[in-house]
Order: C-alpha cells, then sequence, then structure tokens
C-alpha cells in the first residue's frame, strides 16, 4: 500500500489499531514491541486473516524500529494500562520513562513522521513526546476527544433510541475527570441536544462520559478499554492518510487559543495531510471557558509533576 503506519505497543490497543488499519485498507502496517514475539505473533495472525477479511495491507511485527522506517504516522500506545481503583495519572511515571524512550526512536526513523498519542496520562504523554520528538506541534496529536466524544454520542444515542450516526458531540479539555463536554454544540440529526433532553439527563449523560474510562476498567479488572481507544485513533489516522480536511476533537498543543498557552488540551482540530492543519476556536459561555481552565490547570500540574519526575 501507498502509506505505511506504525503502531508502538502491540497490547490491546495496538493490536486492535493495527487491525482497524489495515481491514479499512488504509496502510501497511508495522506493530513495534519490546515484548520478544509479541508483535511478529500479532502480525502474522492478522496477516492469516488478510484473505478472509479481504484486504492487501502488509502487517509486520519487530522488536526494533528498523521496520518502521519512513512511516507517514507513528500510533504511540505502549505502556502500562489502569487497573482498578487507578487513575489516569497513576501511571505517569512508568509512562513517561516509556514514551521518551519510543519517542527518540521513531523521531530518529521517521523524521517525517505525524505522532498520534495514546498512552495516558494523555496530555502530560504528548507533551513527553513533543519534547522528546522535537517535531513541530502540527506532528504531534493525542487522541482523547474522538473517545470521549464517542462515548457521550454512544449514551446520548441509547438514551434518545436513534442511530449512533446522528449524534454529534463536543467533548473539550484534558483527558481525565475535568474533561468538558459541551453539550450546547452536541446535536442529534442538527437538534441542538438542549432541546432533546431535560438538563439532568444531559448532566447525567455527561458524568457516564467522564467516568466512561473507569467504568470499563472497573468491568474488565485487567486492564482498561481498548476497542474504542483503537478506532477513535484509527480515525484520526484516516483524516491524516487520506487529507480529509476532518474536524475532531484531539489534544494539541495551545499557543494562545482558548487563553490557554503551552499545554496540551483537547480542542476541535482540523486534521489533514500535515496533521493539524488548523485549530477552530469556538465561543464559550463563561461557564465553559471556566471549566476548560479548571481542566487546564489540571494538565498544568501533570507538566510540573512531569518536571519533578525528571529531576
Ligand atoms: N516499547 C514498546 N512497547 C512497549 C514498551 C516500550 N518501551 N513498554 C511497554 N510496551 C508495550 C507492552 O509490552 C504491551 O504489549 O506496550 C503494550 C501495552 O499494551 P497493554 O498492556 O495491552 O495496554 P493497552 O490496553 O494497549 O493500553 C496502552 O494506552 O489507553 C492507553 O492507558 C492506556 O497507557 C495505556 C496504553
Amino acid at each position: 500500500m501507498d502509506k505505511k503506519v506504525t503502531v508502538i505497543g502491540a497490547g490491546n490497543v495496538g493490536a486492535t489499531a493495527a487491525q482497524r488499519l489495515a481491514e479499512k485498507q488504509l496502510c501497511d502496517v508495522v506493530l513495534v514491541d519490546i515484548a520478544q514475539g509479541l508483535p511478529q505473533g500479532k502480525a502474522l495472525d492478522l496477516s492469516e486473516a488478510a484473505p478472509i477479511e479481504k484486504h492487501d495491507a502488509k502487517i509486520e511485527g519487530a522488536n526494533e524500529y528498523e521496520s518502521s522506517k519512513d512511516s507517514d504516522i507513528v500510533i504511540i500506545t505502549a505502556g502500562i494500562p489502569r487497573k482498578p481503583g487507578m487513575s489516569r495519572d497513576d501511571l505517569i511515571s512508568t509512562n513517561m520513562k516509556i514514551m521518551k524512550d519510543v519517542t527518540a526512536q521513531v523521531a530518529k526513523n521517521s523524521p517525517n513522521a505525524i505522532i498520534i498519542i495514546v498512552s495516558n496520562p494523555l496530555d502530560a504523554m504528548c507533551h513527553v513526546a513533543f519534547d522528546a520528538s522535537g517535531f513541530p506541534k502540527n506532528r504531534v496529536i493525542g487522541m482523547a476527544g474522538v473517545l470521549d466524544s464517542a462515548r457521550f454520542r454512544t449514551f446520548i444515542a441509547r438514551e434518545l433510541d436513534v442511530s449512533v450516526e446522528n449524534t454529534h458531540a463536543f467533548v473539550l479539555g484534558g483527558h481525565g475527570d475535568t474533561m468538558v463536554p459541551l453539550p450546547r454544540y452536541s446535536t442529534v440529526a442538527g437538534i441542538p441536544l438542549t432541546e432533546l433532553l431535560p438538563a439532568d439527563k444531559i448532566e447525567e449523560l455527561v458524568q457516564r462520559t467522564r467516568d466512561g474510562g473507569a467504568e470499563i476498567v472497573g468491568l474488565l479488572k485487567t486492564g482498561s478499554a481498548f476497542y474504542a481507544p483503537a478506532s477513535a485513533a484509527v480515525e484520526m489516522a484516516e483524516a491524516i492518510l487520506k487529507n480529509t480536511k476532518k474536524i475532531l476533537p484531539c489534544a494539541a498543543l495551545l499557543d494562545g487559543e482558548y487563553g490557554i498557552n503551552d499545554l496540551f488540551i483537547g480542542v476541535p482540530v482540523k486534521l489533514g495531510a500535515n496533521g493539524i492543519e488548523d485549530i477552530i476556536q469556538i465561543k464559550l459561555t463563561d461557564k465553559e471557558q471556566q471549566a476548560l481552565n479548571k481542566s487546564a490547570d489540571a494538565v498544568q500540574e501533570l507538566k510540573d509533576k512531569l518536571k519533578e519526575l525528571a529531576g
């Protein structure tokens, strides 16, 4: 295929993302993981499904980065996931080290790639990857908002008994308890959600969205969500590979947008061949802006923690 995407971390999120990329015939895929045999085994298994799934994507597994050379996109899922009782932020010191190592390899082997970060705590990991890669800010993008808004859309569709395809939802802010779902900008077949559901029901769905990751961790017990996170990362990759200019909520490094500086925060961005091609600024009410500022404060705290951990 013309395009090549490397997925780092061949665990639950990484392998599922590889499967979706291949089955959508978007690109060849290289799966990289430190675990010996794991990426090779999963890549071979996925390749052997190709005749049945009807695609010709090449899928390769490796423990080093040689075969990932000159990838168009690198999706980083390497790291440890949450266990019950853990917050995303509890993962910071382990995943920071992994992210630093991995991104340095990515920058060396695929200097022109666009990086999509999935590992948690997401916003903090974006900062690590941005610093370690030296890439411009349009080429370091965090996956959070697409997942959070997909969760919100699922709950809206179930509540109203309508197709998920009729739902649109916007979720801003960090990928944590302070995320900011925006009911005012969420619609069903173009109708604002606020006209379809009472405020208390909307608040219930918003809270379930905020707790969406923890709900799944609580059920799985051995790890965190992976089907929807992989779908979300692949939706972003598809917009970039096909240069569709799709507007999606992603973590982007802000430079004054929404009154926030030097922080990765979830905002609507336009995704195309150059990665983040625009940051869309929507008008927020005072209350919404305050919620976004609170979310930015939480990301700033994590950024400070990274500094502390780096010594
Ligand atoms: N280089 C490459 N791969 C690594 C490295 C490294 N330095 N360190 C760990 N890994 C691999 C592990 O060997 C494992 O196969 O990352 C993979 C992670 O897979 P899982 O444990 O299944 O975790 P997963 O559910 O995929 O979540 C990965 O994404 O959603 C986030 O919070 C989640 O941070 C977590 C990440």
